[in-house]
């Protein structure tokens, strides 16, 4: 008999309650208690957060967006900023609170399952003496140690979805549509998607851009009868010798900028350049949102019932991943110490490059 808790960390994610199914499921099977702490750690802060996970509460959430835990992407435990009466910011680590609640609970594994930030701090309790397994979860694909993460897949067909439908748009009116994908400081859904769904442009962090090259292609489509183009844009790209355009830091908490903009940023220079029609769009949340495709589907449940046995093998400290298309464990340390980026001598760049799609830098 074990005592499972199981957290979902950092920015939502399609699949995430489908790795809850497989949790849940996997160890019913086995006879062994599951509990799912609120909104990351909250739980695990306040008992009352916590509740025990029944075959009924996770009934058919394997297709559904989302996840039934709650999550945040603010509050590192180990570096938690509050806020006194007199306005004045402190930081607290309220790590100590959660291992006592852990321990008192007589629980033997935290299945975390999240992106770097939530992970890192999944192997700093590991460091402490919790028994932790990762789940790598993050629409942007940039966990360094596993194929894929659950989530980009769902992602990169909504936006390669929302590229089928400009193209009709776009070429009624003769304009350029610059569409900001998300990604953070990695390319993957900008290529994925922009590759498949017909893209003259596609701008990634990993190749910062130069808007001659991207006006000139445009204007060389005119050369062969196309009166439009469909520019792709990673949130975290940015101009050669320029930097990532952002909003700031964000809400109190929170350990990354928040990034978009430059959509905006490449259609105002495609229009002072080259006097094109152009307009752009942020594509944003509705990336996270919605049901996971299959795949996603599919690989969620698969890591969710892989973390548990890892569980019952006794394995802790590591991240259930995908490798050449099985399951394998890696050390959390691993996952963490980078963020994966578009290899830039990889097919898909070669291909993209093969069909004509301009990535900011080609004359
Ligand atoms: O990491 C996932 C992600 O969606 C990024 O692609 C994006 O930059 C960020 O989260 C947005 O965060 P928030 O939901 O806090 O706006």
């Amino acid at each position: 008999m074990k005592k499972i808790v199981i957290s979902t960390g950092g920015g939502d994610a399609p699949g995430l309650n489908a790795v809850i199914y497989a949790v849940v499921h996997s160890c019913y099977r086995r006879g062994w208690e599951v509990y799912g702490s609120r909104s990351g750690y909250k739980g695990l802060l306040n008992l009352d957060e916590l509740k025990r996970l029944s075959l009924e509460d996770v009934e058919e959430i394997y297709a559904t967006g989302g996840t039934i835990l709650g999550s945040t992407n603010k509050g590192n435990p180990f570096s938690m900023p509050v806020e006194n009466l007199a306005g004045e910011i402190k930081i607290i680590d309220i790590s100590d609170k959660i291992m006592n609640n852990f321990k008192r609970m007589g629980f033997d594994c935290h299945i975390a399952i999240g992106g770097d930030g939530s992970l890192e701090i999944a192997h700093r309790f590991s460091l402490k003496g919790m028994q932790v397994i990762g789940v790598p979860k993050t629409i942007d694909n940039d966990l360094e140690a596993t194929d894929r993460t659950f989530g980009f897949d769902t992602a990169v067909s909504t936006a390669t979805e929302a590229l089928d439908k400009l193209h009709s748009t776009a070429k009624s009116h003769d304009r350029v549509m610059v569409v900001e994908v998300m990604g953070r400081d990695s390319g993957w859904i900008a290529l994925y998607s922009g590759i498949s769904g017909g893209a003259d442009v596609i701008l990634i962090p990993e190749i910062p851009f130069d808007m001659d090259a991207v006006c000139k292609k445009i204007t060389d489509n005119e050369l062969h009868g196309k009166d439009y183009a469909i520019v792709v844009v990673a949130e975290g790209a940015s101009v050669k010798g320029g930097t990532v355009i952002n909003k700031g830091e964000g809400e109190l908490g929170r350990t990354e900028l928040v990034l978009g903009g430059v959509g905006e940023w490449v259609a105002a220079e495609i229009r002072k350049r080259i006097n094109k029609d152009t307009r752009s769009l942020v594509l944003g949340h509705l990336q996270r949102g919605g049901s996971p495709t299959t795949f996603d589907r599919l690989l969620a449940l698969r890591f969710g019932a892989a973390a548990v046995r890892l569980v019952e093998n006794g394995i802790f400290g590591h991240m259930v991943a995908l490798s050449a298309s099985s399951m394998v464990p890696v050390p959390l340390i691993n996952a963490i110490k980078s963020r994966k980026k578009v290899d830039l001598t990889s097919d898909k760049v070669l291909t993209a490059r093969d069909i004509g799609i301009c990535l900011g830098d080609c004359f």
